[in-house]
């Protein structure tokens, strides 16, 4: 026998039985978007490498270690999405989102690909979904995405109140004040330099503010030390901005706590970053993150465009959903099975089958000609509420006795009248 091929590490089946959870979530999902007024976009699976390279930025590790590149036919470099922002901001520019919409609220459910050490919580093919609002510098934006992802969790069952959820915020400046806060950062730090880790003292110079992201201990025990507070040199445009965020997070009484460490992985943010984690999870704790990128639309070549949003996981989010267990039962069940009686009834009982199916019924019939027995035991593990039996009298005569699985009760019903029967007691 050949050896069997399984899928490829870091990438899962979603099983008939886990279905149920997902269509639950993505119901959730296009259904609150449709609230807040977010229209949907899907996207391509893989995009022109370079789109990654400038918009998630080089020395982020999405573009140094994660992405899926290949060249294709014509060496054209292609790379499965990682994340979808930089993806959404293309389109954005190339079908002129803004001439229609001078504020553009979008939303995505979505595949992505990142070549990670696989563990739970963490996949190498992965699903989010998010929003992205484009077009407004405004701080009532960023709440309005804070506000849509804890909306999305609480419908869910999940919320702060019960100790699920933590909502972490940042700004972490803009262009005016950044540059000066790095160089307070290098500053304090200095005298330390040579006891931060290798990546760190690689990065001190070039990526400064990456050194927040480290996993290592005794760097954070450096940074928890001597590192300043962004917030402390924010200019006065970011520090009114944040101050506006927060004010209106708290008349939403949304809690929130200030993680002045919270500068995020990507490149492209400005002023306003979050996250929000849940202790159901494990050492990946980060069911969502976002932020603001006010210079996004420039770099990828459109016009200056402020623009906020966030992405979630869904394998994370289910991972929390099952803890706790807030999932509805999902268990199947068919409206009616029928049981066939000798081998000559099978293709006009076939036929009837197909009727009411065309009527909505949920229904179906043995397929493998088992023995009367086995169909009824068919019909018990696919939790059938009613069962027929079909034999040569049965479709003779025109009728059939129908039988309510749970009660035992029984009724003859026409063929004709069957359709209306499941209208009359579904
Ligand atoms: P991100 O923090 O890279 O942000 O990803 C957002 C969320 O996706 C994470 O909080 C986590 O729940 C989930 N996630 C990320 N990587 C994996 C993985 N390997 N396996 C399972 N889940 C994962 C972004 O992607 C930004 N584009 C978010 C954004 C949108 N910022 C502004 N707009």
């Amino acid at each position: 026998m050949s050896q069997h091929i399984t899928s490829v590490k870091g990438t899962n089946d979603i099983l008939p039985e886990e279905s149920p959870k997902w269509r639950y979530i993505e119901n959730t999902i296009h259904k609150i978007s449709e609230e807040y007024n977010y229209r949907e976009v899907r996207t391509p699976v893989f995009e022109e490498t370079q789109l990654f390279a400038r918009g998630v930025g080089e020395y982020t590790d999405i573009v140094t270690k994660e992405m899926y590149t290949f060249l294709d036919k014509g060496e054209n470099s292609l790379t499965l999405k990682p994340e979808l922002t930089a993806p959404i901001i293309r389109s954005y520019i190339q079908h002129h989102y803004d001439q229609t919409y001078p504020l553009s609220k979008i939303y995505y459910l979505t595949p992505l690909f990142r070549q990670e050490r696989p563990q739970a919580g963490r996949q190498r093919q992965f699903h989010q979904y998010g929003i992205e609002a484009i077009g407004s510098e405004y701080p009532e934006t960023d709440v309005e995405v804070i506000a849509f992802a804890m909306d999305v969790y609480r419908r869910l069952g999940l919320t702060a109140e019960a100790g699920h959820l933590e909502l972490r915020l940042n700004s972490i400046g803009d262009s005016a004040c950044r540059p000066d806060y790095l160089e307070a950062l290098r500053t304090e730090l200095e005298p330390h330099r040579s006891d931060l880790c290798k990546t760190c003292q690689e990065r001190f110079e070039s990526n400064t503010l990456r050194l927040f992201d480290c996993k290592n201990e005794s760097c954070q025990g450096i940074l928890d030390a001597h590192a300043p507070k962004i917030t402390d040199h924010l200019c006065d445009e970011c520090h009114e901005h944040f101050g506006t965020v927060t004010e209106l997070l708290d008349e939403l009484e949304i809690p929130y706590m200030l993680d002045h460490k919270l500068v995020r992985g990507l490149d492209y943010y400005t002023r306003t970053t979050f996250e929000i984690t849940s202790d159901l999870l494990g050492a990946q704790d980060a069911l969502c993150g976002g932020g603001r990128y006010d210079k996004l639309v420039e770099e990828l070549g459109g016009n200056s465009t402020p623009a906020v949003g966030f992405a979630a996981g869904i394998e994370r989010l289910i991972m929390a959903l099952e803890s706790e267990g807030l999932f509805p039962d999902f268990t199947d069940s068919i409206d009616l099975f029928i049981v066939l009686v000798g081998d000559s009834v099978r293709n006009r009982a076939y036929k009837i089958l197909q009727r009411l199916r065309e009527q909505g019924v949920h229904c179906d019939m043995d397929f493998l000609r088992r023995s009367v027995k086995a169909q009824f035991r068919e019909a018990n593990r696919q939790n059938a509420d009613y069962t027929i039996v079909l034999g040569e009298n049965e479709l003779e005569a025109g009728e059939a006795t129908i039988k309510n699985m749970d009660t035992g009760e029984e009724q003859m019903v026409s063929f004709d009248g069957l359709g209306g029967f499941f209208k009359r007691n579904l």
